[in-house]
């Protein structure tokens, strides 16, 4: 028989869903860097060119970042505290928090993603939270490039993980229908699964046609 993943493995639909909008020489925004696996998928996506940022709190996380993304060939640089992204192609890494990202970003992201919760195999306590959530994603909503994606993904299983969930769901389910189109997959069986949510910004006037 041939073998497939298993369909309740969600994070990959977000992820598709961004590399159909990503073209080289577009600009990306990770807002939970971890191990860096989604920064790989993204840095892939756009075929090694263009650029990315990414943040984390914790260093173990950028520097896990760090290496896999050099390792893919990519140009990786450690920004400053408050330093912005620069013209050359790579991947940006900046250490604190992902709220600060309008202070750092004066351009349209093509796609975000975020995939919330707490570094697997690091500091189980650094978990992302609501309010600081829900901050960097208005300002990602209202950086978003005309066409461009966001894909969120959400653990309501985890302490805190509720709450924050259920905050970002009420944020992207009240976004207008005639500039944003939103899904969300969700496993529909198990309580408190994971779920994933992607926003796409359509032109005004334009969201219910389609
Ligand atoms: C589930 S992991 C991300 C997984 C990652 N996208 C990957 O592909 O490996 C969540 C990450 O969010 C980070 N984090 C927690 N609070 C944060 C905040 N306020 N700003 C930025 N990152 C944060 C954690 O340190 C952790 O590394």
């Amino acid at each position: 028989m041939k073998q497939a993943a298993a369909i309740t493995r969600i994070v990959p639909f977000g992820q598709q869903l961004l590399a159909e909008v990503l073209a080289p020489g577009d600009l990306a925004l990770d807002l939970t860097a971890g191990n860096g696996y989604d920064l790989l998928f993204l840095w892939q996506a756009m075929q090694g060119q263009g650029r990315i940022l990414a943040f984390d709190v914790q260093p173990l996380a950028l520097d896990r970042s760090q290496e896999r993304l050099r390792e893919a060939g990519a140009s990786v640089i450690r920004l400053c505290q408050n330093e912005g992204i620069g013209p050359d192609e790579g991947v940006y890494l900046s250490l604190g928090c992902h709220s600060r990202l309008a202070s750092l970003v004066g351009e349209a992201p093509k796609v975000v993603i975020a995939n919330f919760g707490f570094l697997p195999g690091g500091e189980t306590s650094l978990i992302t939270r609501t309010a600081s959530s829900i901050e960097a994603l208005n300002q990602a909503l209202e950086l978003l490039a005309l066409g461009g994606r966001i894909a969120l993904t959400l653990y309501p299983g985890h302490e805190g993980g509720d709450d924050e969930a259920f905050s970002v769901d009420a944020l992207f389910a009240a976004l207008p229908s005639d500039r944003w189109r939103v899904v969300r997959f969700c496993v529909a069986n198990v309580p408190h699964a994971p779920f994933v949510l992607v926003a796409e910004r359509v032109e005004f006037g334009r969201g219910k046609k389609g």
